[in-house]
């Protein structure tokens, strides 16, 4: 039997599957050729004070609780003049991003973060580099995506 088949997985419903997502994301991302230097090299990411931090975070983008506050721009800015943080690596990121989602979780949640990872990805990545953000093109957007921008009354992610 095929464990990781969709139909067999249930939705990220609270703080536990954000940790268990988080986690997982990690170990891939910290086992990747084009991102893991980035966190264990060039950042000498703290680890026990980064994934608790990133629980939080994404706590709050799903369910709008968690203690998190702080500004990812800023943060991922000082990463800029030390190593490339262009397309490949943002693609690389948030491909990995949705794997892990894939891997573990399935229903309007798992559908949902996976949108505001791609969202914030293509912020991040167009203000750090100066350049238009991709995801502001309508044809990109899925249609969870249109409805969402609908409903908060603009067409494209900022
Ligand atoms: C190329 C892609 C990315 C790389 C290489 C990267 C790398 C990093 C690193 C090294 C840190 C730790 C910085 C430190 O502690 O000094 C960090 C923090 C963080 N990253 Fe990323 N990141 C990427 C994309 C993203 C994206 C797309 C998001 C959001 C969806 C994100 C959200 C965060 C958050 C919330 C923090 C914590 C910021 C804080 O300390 O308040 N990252 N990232």
């Amino acid at each position: 039997m095929n464990i990781s088949s969709p139909h067999l997985l249930t939705d990220l419903e609270g703080p536990p599957e954000i940790e268990k997502l988080v986690n997982s994301f990690y170990v891939k991302v910290r086992a990747d050729e084009t991102l893991g230097f980035i966190f264990d090299g060039i950042a000498s990411v703290d680890w026990d004070a980064h994934l608790p931090k990133m629980y939080a975070f994404w706590e709050k983008v799903l369910f709008r609780t968690g203690s998190y506050t702080g500004n990812p721009l800023a943060i991922h800015a000082r990463l800029l003049p030390l190593t490339e943080m262009g397309k490949p690596q943002f693609d690389r990121w948030l491909e990995l991003f949705k794997q892990s989602v894939d891997e573990l979780f399935c229903g309007p949640n798992a559908e949902h973060i996976k949108n505001c990872a791609a969202d914030m990805a293509n912020v991040i990545y167009s203000r750090l580099n100066n350049v238009p953000n991709p995801g502001t093109d309508p044809a990109s957007l899925t249609a969870e995506q249109r409805a969402r921008y609908a409903a908060y009354g603009r067409t494209a992610a900022v």
